[in-house]
């Protein structure tokens, strides 16, 4: 291969080759000799001047960049430059490497007035001095079918006509066919690799009861509440535990508290739920978080059976609401219906703007009892 022999060819004064072009300056003192961009190919042309190259890369909507090698008058085009391409800009002895921006237009001639498409090149009709000139394609393009990942192309691949690049499906795409992707003679690329995406969701990914959602190349866990990370493995904290809690009235001492105090036990008699006073008809337990957060979901934790029965059921027909003061705690977060049952866990999501410091739950009958609340969210 031809790339192979150039590698390393010996070191060159670039002014000498044109000594007369005075207002080409800026271009040649910006060279970055010793260097080049790798891997972004366009085309390549063996047995060009310097300047040619540059000219080349003019006439060329999509080039924005050349590498050349004096050793073997070897000219390449890049579709990338190293602002935009900045990883594939290396050292490289025996390398020039130029950007078409350091170049006046003019020096392409009547093609710098062209008005040809991203996949042509500009050529000066023969026998018209210069005056006039056509469009011919010039390359297939860069390839963006479904799911392609071009990191595995190799240094001497092109996107050019007559050229070829080497690709792979990407990660978390199955891939059949070769990665060999040829273009053709009509600007096509030829090709049969096929990316295919991978339902991650059939290998249940998302933990602790997230609810996974496939898409492209990749998945997304909706964690459950109190749950947080990428694989919903990690664990929120319980903002709540240990604030300030205050309710409507109390039966006996079975005061706000006991929602906040880390027992997650269910027997009332022994664990110690708080209970609203007999008779209170709208019944509510607030909880003062002492910071605003944008609360995420709230968590309830019912009775359980005890020496008096099973009367989980009363827990119904409960509205969770937040605020930014206590007096005014009325941005919904959401309902539950019920009727409860014993020891449940019941969880109610909020919207997902909602933010407060207060967080409120009520009813509009008999006796609120809680064994334990959860509030998760973030600081605002
Ligand atoms: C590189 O290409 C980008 C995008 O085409 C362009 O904005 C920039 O001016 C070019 N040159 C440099 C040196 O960044
Ligand atoms: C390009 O167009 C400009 C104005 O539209 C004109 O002044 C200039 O001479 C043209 N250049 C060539 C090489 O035709
Ligand atoms: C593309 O392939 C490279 C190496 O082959 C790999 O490191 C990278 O993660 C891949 N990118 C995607 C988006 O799959
Ligand atoms: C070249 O690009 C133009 C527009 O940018 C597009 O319409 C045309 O189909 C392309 N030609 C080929 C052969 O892909
Ligand atoms: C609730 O009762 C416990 C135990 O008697 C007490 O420590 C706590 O301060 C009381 N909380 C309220 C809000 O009265």
């Amino acid at each position: 291969m031809l790339l192979l022999q150039i590698v390393r060819c010996p070191w060159f004064l670039i002014s000498v080759l044109v000594p007369c072009y005075c207002s080409l300056q800026t271009g040649f003192s910006k060279l970055q000799r010793g260097h080049r961009l790798d891997r972004k190919l366009i085309q390549s042309f063996p047995g060009l001047s310097f300047l040619d190259c540059v000219i080349e890369c003019l006439v060329t909507p999509r080039c924005k960049s050349v590498n050349y090698c004096k050793g073997a008058n070897f000219c390449e085009l890049n579709y990338e430059n190293k602002t935009t391409a900045a990883n594939k800009y290396m050292d490289n002895a025996g390398f020039v490497y130029s950007e078409k921006e350091h170049w006046p237009k003019e020096l392409a001639g009547a093609c710098s007035n062209s008005t040809c498409e991203i996949n042509q090149t500009c050529k000066h009709k023969r026998y018209s001095e210069d005056k006039f000139f056509e469009c011919v394609l010039s390359d297939c393009g860069i390839p963006d079918q479904k799911g392609i990942n071009l990191s595995s192309i190799k240094r001497e691949d092109a996107i050019g006509l007559h050229r070829r690049i080497h690709g792979s499906c990407a990660d978390g795409y199955s891939q059949s066919g070769s990665g060999r992707l040829n273009c053709q003679s009509n600007g096509k690329w030829k090709y049969n690799i096929v990316c295919e995406d991978i339902d991650e969701c059939k290998n249940d990914p998302c933990l602790n009861r997230a609810t996974c959602t496939n898409i492209l190349g990749s998945f997304t866990c909706t964690c459950d509440a109190g749950w947080t990370g990428i694989i919903c493995n990690g664990v929120l904290p319980n903002i709540a535990e240990g604030k300030p809690a205050k309710q409507s009235s109390t039966q006996s001492d079975y005061n706000a508290t006991y929602a906040v105090d880390g027992n997650r036990g269910t027997n009332h008699l022994v664990d110690k739920c708080t209970v609203t006073f007999n008779g209170d008809t709208n019944p509510w337990w607030r909880v003062d978080l002492q910071a605003v957060y944008s609360i995420k979901s709230v968590r309830i934790l019912n009775r359980g059976i005890d020496k008096y029965g099973d009367v989980s059921d009363r827990l119904r027909d409960v509205t969770v609401t937040v605020g930014l003061t206590g007096s005014d705690v009325n941005t919904p977060c959401g309902f539950f219906a019920g009727p409860g049952t014993a020891s449940q866990l019941v969880v109610i999501d909020c919207p997902t703007s909602t933010q407060g410091r207060y967080v409120k739950i009520s009813k509009t009958t008999e006796a609120l009892t809680l064994c334990e609340v959860d509030v998760f969210g973030v600081p605002v």
